[in-house]
């Protein structure tokens, strides 16, 4: 499972990827503008916290020729290993090919249907990004949506991989690990809200409170040490 910080903002993604097992940043148009500063300094900013693992950005031309020549100048600044994100329309499939040719791994995103899902992965598509919460708001099944397209991968023998989108908790996430995504990106506060548990919590008050009863304030390296 890769766990990718769907966000732009470099302090947080450097404190993200301090504790947790990241694979990489995801960004999109809307995470870079919420940022607010230049597009250069955002996007390097982003690279120097995420270091050598996969940084995705999104393109914003809406023909092939311009989505590959996003790509090349997003690659060109945001340097290896790199990503480039192309929303899952008719230039979009065209713009696959092309950029697979170029060498890019390609995230195919905005995706809420298996048959778009599939084009994806025919065109040559590396990763496809289903879009959860988003489709369950307008009355869809997210976790069902990932179903399918693990199964018609399967069946189809595709290597691509899912990257399933937009979470507003902990329990799409795990639904959507168990329907098989191989992938995730998340929000920042989610990747706490994956680890919170308040049983753990108890458990952890339970510890203290037994140990202080025979040992007081000494912590291990105390009685070890001694
Ligand atoms: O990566 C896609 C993601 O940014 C969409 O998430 O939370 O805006 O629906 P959200």
């Amino acid at each position: 499972m890769q766990y990718f910080i769907d966000s732009a903002n470099a302090a947080v993604i450097a404190a993200l990827c301090r504790d947790f097992p990241v694979a990489g940043v995801t960004t999109n148009p809307t995470i870079i503008a919420r940022e607010k500063g230049d597009f250069r300094t955002v996007l390097l900013a982003v690279r120097k916290a995420v270091g050598d693992r996969l940084l995705h950005a999104q393109v914003t031309a809406e023909t092939a020729e311009g989505m590959c020549a996003d790509a090349r100048d997003l690659r060109a600044l945001a340097g290896e290993p790199f990503a480039v994100k192309i929303p899952v329309t008719r230039e979009g499939l065209r713009a696959i090919p092309m950029l697979k040719a170029e060498g890019f791994t390609v995230t195919a995103t905005a995706v809420f249907s298996p048959t778009q899902a599939m084009l994806a992965a025919e065109a040559g598509a590396d990763y496809a990004a289903p879009y959860i919460n988003r489709f369950d708001t307008v009355c869809g099944d997210g976790i069902r949506l990932v179903n399918d397209i693990a199964l018609l991968y399967a069946q189809n023998g595709y290597a691509t991989k899912i990257l399933a989108a937009s979470f507003k908790n902990a329990m799409q996430i795990a639904e959507v690990m168990a329907a098989g995504a191989q992938s995730v990106t998340l929000a920042p506060d989610l990747f706490d809200g994956m680890l919170s548990h308040p049983m753990t919590d108890l458990a952890m008050d339970a510890f203290r409170r037994d140990w202080a009863g025979v040992y007081g304030d000494a912590s291990v390296q105390d009685l070890l040490r001694e």
